[in-house]
């Protein structure tokens, strides 16, 4: 009777034994979490918006971790391809996503996306939020926010204006310009707002709708016009410049906020430790002078940790969803 048990017994003790085992070796691999470069995937161009807040963040985490944090611009699809290739990589915390506004205008405006926008990530920190501005090449003969909406009215057929493609921050401030004028004009697409913003100051296109981030050092080196705020109140870098609502668009309001994101799936201990490292960057000088710089500004402290980001995210496709639908716009 006794030998009958003991194969069951040594069994368990096994059993036991491999589970002590594989559970040390998940920790001491996640204490050891980060043990090689760290990918941040930023879903437009080089040097625009998204990506000067990316390499800000980047540098200053890689401190923090001891690990080189490589920026990975994929872009196209609006946002919508680096967005994918995020959700679909391995959740271990060496892939990252900085993302904005786009990531939830997305889940309304691509019906077949490649991932499910709001199941398929886990939040690490809201990063940053801050304005568009409407600026124009130096050359169009407008010289305030009144005279810019009329040449859009009466120039309907001839003007253009860039975005990062549809979803983007600058196409969903085109789109709320447009439904409310009542007008529809040419949008020229880029892989982002960098290259968009080079061929606005070359003259080749008329108007971007910009955020401040990337604006702001050409407004103030006089390269290009600047007519007014995406905001609700105006911007103390820019006070001369009116709101969108006080130029006559009622109820106009287009914020972006970058957050950063891994797929879902990642380790809970991998998360906290880059969510701390997120809010160790929030204390680096360098980075809020910047941010001074750029116009833009941190979320609350309080507010801004992984359940607050999955919460902005879902408040935000629900908003994008409702404004997208009002402003008659076709999902492709
Ligand atoms: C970019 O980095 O190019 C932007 O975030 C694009 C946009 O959303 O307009």
């Amino acid at each position: 009777r006794q030998r009958r048990h003991m194969p069951n017994l040594m069994s368990r003790v096994l059993f036991g034994l491999a589970l002590v085992l594989a559970f040390s070796g998940r920790a001491s691999a996640q204490e050891a979490y980060p043990s090689r470069p760290i990918t941040l995937i930023v879903s437009y161009a080089a040097g625009g918006p998204s990506d000067s807040i990316a390499r800000l963040l980047g540098e200053s985490m890689s401190t923090t971790l001891g690990q080189q944090i490589v920026i990975e611009n994929v872009a196209g699809a609006g946002g919508t391809t680096g967005a994918a290739r995020a959700a679909k990589s391995e959740a271990n915390g060496y892939t990252l996503l900085i993302h904005h506004v786009a990531l939830a205008a997305g889940a309304t405006l691509y019906p077949k996306l490649a991932y499910d926008t709001l199941n398929d990530f886990e939040g690490i920190g809201l990063v940053n939020s801050g304005p568009f501005v409407l600026t124009a090449k130096k050359g169009l003969e407008v010289s305030d926010i009144k005279g810019a909406i009329e040449y859009i009215r009466t120039n309907k057929d001839k003007v253009t204006m860039g975005n990062a493609g549809v979803g983007s921050g600058s196409h969903l401030c085109n789109m709320l310009i447009q439904s409310t004028l009542g007008v529809k004009v040419s949008e020229v697409a880029y892989r982002g707002t960098g290259p968009a913003m080079n061929d606005l100051v070359g003259g080749q296109i008329d108007m971007l709708c910009d955020q401040s981030t990337n604006a702001m050092s050409q407004i103030q080196g006089g390269t290009i016009k600047a007519f007014a705020v995406t905001s609700t109140t105006r911007m103390d870098q820019l006070k001369d410049l009116p709101t969108m609502q006080e130029a006559g668009l009622p109820g106009f309001e287009v914020t972006q906020w970058h957050a950063l994101y891994v797929p879902k799936g990642t380790p809970k201990p991998v998360i906290d430790k880059l969510h701390a490292a997120l809010e160790k960057a929030f204390t680096d000088q360098k980075i809020l002078a910047r941010f001074a710089d750029f116009g833009t500004v941190l979320f609350p402290a309080e507010a801004r940790g992984p359940a607050a980001t999955k919460a902005k995210l879902a408040s935000e496709v629900d908003k994008w969803g409702k404004a997208i639908k009002a402003a008659g716009f076709e999902p492709k």
